[in-house]
């Protein structure tokens, strides 16, 4: 259909083009000469109409006749009006609303009726010497101008989508040989399985509707003299609910789902989904495998002191249209509120000044150790035992006794704790030579100490 549209415009622009270049129709008979700028003419009910004709003869001083008659499917065929040289004589039935001004053989059709569509014809007949005659042939449409075009969604309260078809009809109160051309959202139709248009155009059925179908759309009526446009109709129609999603401050969303909320802290969750009509809301709390209602429309506001630790929350929609419903579950945790946050800071501040202390008087001590060390350097002297004869021990040993040691006691000394002789090994005795042989023995615990003692003489 839109095509035949398009085949028509074309048509009406190329008829206008005919007008532009004056094709020149020229009616060829004895020296009559009959040229008319268009043989389409578009009429206005209700407006003047001028059909122009020029004629030319070869010679003058002669009777002239110009008669227009017309015909139609519905009114056969009938003379207009006639006129010889400047005597007009109209038909009696039409001749009120058609003018000729001789010598001029245009004619004027005032105003231009419904009927007066068809096809006219001029004969020009020129009486001299010689009787010649041309004629020419016009047709003309006449037609209403389109009123502006209302369209209609059936069925009016609306319609369920992938359940109810819907219907647009477009009308027009006003206008003849009117074609309909349709828009969604300003643009062409584009023609789908769902989408059918009747035969005349005038109306498009949408099997089934769906959201999609959630568009503006536009009724372009026309016909050859007039463009007329609808006020733009969206169909009603019940989807959803689609997209549902909480919503809460962001400060609190710690996860998809999941939620940490300061105790004490009031919160609000918003829950929201694309539906038409709206949705009905209504909120649930899952703790211990039981589900309980708690609250009803798109907001809920939490007092978090009077939650458990952690809990499961259920926000449902349920479109009472469409009959469909959707749901979504998050957790809310309670954590550490803005104050005991900053306890905790608190205390984790004052173990931090713990340790650091902790570690200043570790550092000052090893120093101090360091210091002392350097100040008073106390000379440990191992020497090998070797250098040592078992006189020494011996004497060593003596020097113990003496209450009252010499000054030639000052020297090196060495306590050896000895074992008992009953843990002596079983080493031979020819191979007992000293009693660092003893002590030598593997096996055998031996706990020696230095001392060293080197007072000065002066
Ligand atoms: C008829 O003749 C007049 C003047 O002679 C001219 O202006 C007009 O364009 C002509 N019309 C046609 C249809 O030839
Ligand atoms: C028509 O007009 C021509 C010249 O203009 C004239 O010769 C002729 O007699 C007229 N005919 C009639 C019937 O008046
Ligand atoms: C459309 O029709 C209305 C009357 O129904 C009319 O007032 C208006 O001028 C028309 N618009 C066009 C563009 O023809
Ligand atoms: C919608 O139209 C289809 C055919 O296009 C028909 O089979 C179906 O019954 C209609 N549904 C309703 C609800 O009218
Ligand atoms: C239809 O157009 C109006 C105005 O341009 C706009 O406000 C509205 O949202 C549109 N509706 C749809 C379904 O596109
Ligand atoms: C359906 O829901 C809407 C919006 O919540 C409400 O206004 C309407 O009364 C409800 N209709 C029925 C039949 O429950
Ligand atoms: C929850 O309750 C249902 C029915 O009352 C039961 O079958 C299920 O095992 C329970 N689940 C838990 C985790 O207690």
């Amino acid at each position: 259909m839109g095509r035949d549209v398009f085949m028509h415009s074309s048509g009406r622009t190329a008829h206008f083009l005919l007008f532009e270049i004056w094709i020149l129709a020229i009616g060829t008979c004895g020296t009559v000469t009959i040229t008319v700028p268009t043989e389409l003419i578009l009429g206005i009910v209700g407006q003047p109409l001028l059909l122009p004709v020029n004629y030319s003869t070869e010679t003058k001083d002669q009777d002239i006749q110009i008669t227009w008659t017309f015909q139609s499917h519905s009114s056969g065929s009938m003379l207009l009006i006639t006129a010889i040289n400047n005597t007009l004589t109209p038909d009696m039935e039409h001749g009120h609303r058609f003018f000729l001004s001789p010598p001029s053989a245009t004619l004027l059709i005032n105003p231009v009726e419904l009927c007066d569509d068809g096809e006219y014809t001029i004969k020009v007949t020129v009486a001299g010497e010689k009787l010649t005659s041309a004629s020419q042939q016009l047709t003309v449409h006449v037609n209403v101008p389109v009123s502006k075009p209302v369209v209609h969604s059936d069925p009016a309260w609306g319609a369920v989508e992938y359940v109810d078809n819907a219907t647009l009809t477009c009308t027009v109160s006003e206008g003849t040989k009117v074609i309909y051309q349709w828009l969604k959202d300003g643009k062409p139709f584009r023609t789908s399985t769902r989408h059918i248009f009747s035969a005349d155009n005038k109306m498009l059925f949408i099997s089934p509707v769906l959201k999609d179908d959630l568009c503006n759309y536009t009724c372009v009526a026309k016909n050859p003299i007039s463009v007329n446009e609808s006020e733009p109709i969206a169909p009603n129609i019940y989807y959803g609910p689609y997209d549902l999603m909480v919503k809460s401050e962001p400060r609190f969303k710690i996860s998809e789902g999941v939620f940490a909320v300061g105790k004490g802290e009031p919160v609000w969750f918003k829950c929201s989904a694309n539906s038409n009509p709206p949705n009905v809301y209504s909120w649930f709390q899952k703790a211990n495998n039981k589900t309980t209602p708690i609250h009803r429309g798109p907001v809920l506001n939490i007092r978090s002191e009077k939650v458990p630790e952690k809990a499961d929350y259920m926000c449902c929609v349920y479109n009472n249209i469409t009959g469909k419903r959707d749901e979504t579950q998050f957790t809310v945790i309670l954590s550490a509120t803005g104050k005991e946050r900053q306890k905790q800071k608190g205390s984790s501040l004052h173990s931090l000044v713990i340790i650091v202390g902790l570690s200043l008087t570790l550092i000052a001590c090893i120093l101090l150790y360091f210091l002392l060390r350097r100040y008073f350097p106390r000379k440990v002297i191992t020497k090998e035992r070797n250098y040592r004869t078992p006189t020494d021990y011996i004497r060593a040993h003596q020097v113990s006794a003496d209450q009252e040691p010499s000054v030639e006691d000052c020297g090196i000394y060495e306590f050896v704790a000895v074992p008992e002789p009953a843990d002596f090994p079983q080493v031979p005795p020819d191979k007992l030579s000293t009693v660092y042989d003893i002590i030598r023995v593997p096996d055998i615990h031996t706990v020696y100490d230095v001392i060293c003692q080197t007072p000065k003489t002066s």
